[in-house]
């Protein structure tokens, strides 16, 4: 069985009291915390920057933060995300002029890097940097807001991510976002994904545990 992670996107959590909820779906089982970041340029949102990451490392989160950036232009955004204790970090290849220079600067960082495909990207940008990339994440929303519906192509593209990603040799993980809940997560695994970002599916529920605890049923099955 592949190293399966669950990566709640903390955008449907309660900001208000983002610190506690953080920790409590890290204990609940959680092995990421996905922070999406929202610039409304490049996506029609606004959400949080490098101090909340920052502040989140302070409050004692030790667990990878995995920085999804919604911004244009990314480079100087990748750097205060270094700075601020960003395990993960990942760029949408249409937000950078300079792709391969912008995946070498999180690297330089001490960061792990990634790109993400929108719904209608195609997946050829990651073909000759695959040497750089510690992630791929494929969008099955298209990225702005939480709370949309899994775009069921993105199944297909998932298999040939998947593919490529194997050819490669590399340890390269493979990570959803959007749409992700207990019903539709086996179907997303058994396409090739091996991490997966949910926020509302875990964030609207009562339970955090119980919520994540049933998706790792059903990619125990
Ligand atoms: C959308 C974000 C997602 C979003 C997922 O642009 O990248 O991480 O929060 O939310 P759900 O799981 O509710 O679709
Ligand atoms: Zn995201």
């Amino acid at each position: 069985m592949p190293d399966f992670k669950i990566a709640p996107s903390i955008l449907s959590a309660d900001f208000a009291k983002l610190g506690e909820e953080v920790d409590t779906v890290l204990s609940s089982g959680a092995d990421i915390v996905h922070f999406d970041v929202m610039d409304n340029h490049y996506v029609p949102n606004l959400t949080i920057g490098p101090m909340v990451c920052e502040a989140l490392r302070k409050h004692g989160v030790t667990a990878p933060i995995d920085a999804h950036l919604m911004v244009k232009p990314v480079d100087d955004m990748i750097r205060s995300f270094i700075d601020a204790g960003a395990t993960y970090i990942t760029f949408h290849p249409e937000a950078s002029d300079h792709i391969d220079r912008s995946l070498q600067l999180i690297r330089d960082g001490g960061c792990k890097a990634g790109l993400v495909f929108n719904p209608a990207t195609p997946l050829h940008y990651m073909d000759y940097v695959m040497d750089k990339l510690d992630m791929v994440l494929l969008m099955s929303v298209n990225p702005g807001f939480g709370g949309q519906k899994f775009i069921p192509g993105t199944l297909d593209k998932l298999r040939i991510a998947r593919e490529k990603i194997d050819q490669s040799g590399r340890a390269i993980r493979l990570e959803i976002d959007g749409g992700v809940t207990v019903d539709n997560i086996r179907e997303i695994a058994e396409a090739g994904a091996d991490t997966f970002v949910a926020g509302s599916a875990i964030f609207k529920t009562d339970n955090y545990k119980e919520t994540i605890d049933a998706m790792r049923a059903q990619l125990a099955l």
